[in-house]
């Protein structure tokens, strides 16, 4: 098992690949922390971790109230003594072009999509750095370097949490990894949400499936493979790195 006994905190843990994630470091052993908004998601995939033998603790709130990132690290201390990694997969949209936008869901979203690793790292750094070793993965998105109609908050942010990761990498090490993830278009409640902002919706995710080079949706599972890679021993030179899982679609000019 490649995490074997190792404790992780997962956010956006209760949906798509925040889910997917969770199911499969525990599926590797881990301890887990986990992070969501509902209470009934949560304990749905407390219990399916259960019934495959893992461990895990699931903690409703809102990853934008830095008391509730604090009570995150201090429950990973608390029930497994000590915290080895943290995925930083929560996130949200944020959808409308920017004059448009109120203050409030800009506010939000970079609240969501970059505040909350800040508010939850200033206390997991601290804690895994005194082991002298950790792991940070970051959920970003290709949206860091590629434009989507409507989605100004949700680029600026995703651009601003890769920045953040490379900047971490920096100062952590060598003891603590940190990297991001740029997923592409992956079949989550998200992406429907996202297709939203395209003139028809429908036709959008066709066309986002049509401009992979693999010609499938990303599925939460390819995510969890990458970020189980990232977490685990095999990745023990890799740092400061932004991964893009998108099925070719980057490559395309
Ligand atoms: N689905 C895609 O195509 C895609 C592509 C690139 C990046 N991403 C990123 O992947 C990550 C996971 O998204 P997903 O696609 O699995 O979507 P999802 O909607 O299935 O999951 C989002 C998760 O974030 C949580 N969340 C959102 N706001 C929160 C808040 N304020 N407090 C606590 N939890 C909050 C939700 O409860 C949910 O668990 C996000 O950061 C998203 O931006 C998604």
């Amino acid at each position: 098992m490649k995490l074997h006994n190792q404790t992780f905190i997962i956010t956006g843990a209760s949906s798509g690949m925040g889910k997917a994630i969770a199911l499969e470091f525990a599926h590797q052993g881990a301890h887990l922390v986990l992070s969501g908004r509902s209470e009934e998601k949560g304990n749905e995939l407390v219990s399916a971790i259960q019934k495959r033998g893992g461990h895990s603790f699931y903690f409703p709130g809102n990853v934008n109230d830095p008391d509730y990132n604090k009570l995150l690290v201090m429950e990973a201390e608390k029930k497994f003594g000590k915290l080895d990694g943290v995925v930083c997969n929560a996130g949200m949209l944020g959808l409308g072009k920017l004059t448009v936008l109120d203050k409030e869901t800009w506010r939000e979203t970079f609240g969501t999509n970059v505040d909350a690793a800040f508010f939850l790292l200033r206390q997991a750094l601290p804690v895994m750095e005194k082991n002298t070793r950790g792991v940070v993965i970051l959920n970003a998105s290709i949206a860091a370097f590629k434009s989507f109609p409507e989605h100004p908050a949700y680029c600026a942010s995703k651009a601003a949490l890769v920045a953040l990761g490379k900047q971490l990498a920096l100062d952590y090490a060598p003891h603590i990894r940190v990297n991001s993830i740029c997923p592409g278009p992956v079949d989550t409640p998200l992406l429907h949400d996202s297709a939203v902002a395209f003139p028809e919706p429908d036709k959008a995710l066709e066309n986002a499936e049509k401009a992979t080079l693999l010609k499938r949706l990303g599925q939460p599972q390819d995510v969890a493979k990458l970020a189980l890679f990232l977490a685990s021993e095999d990745a023990s030179w890799i740092t400061g790195s932004v991964f893009t899982i998108d099925g070719g679609i980057m490559a395309r000019s």
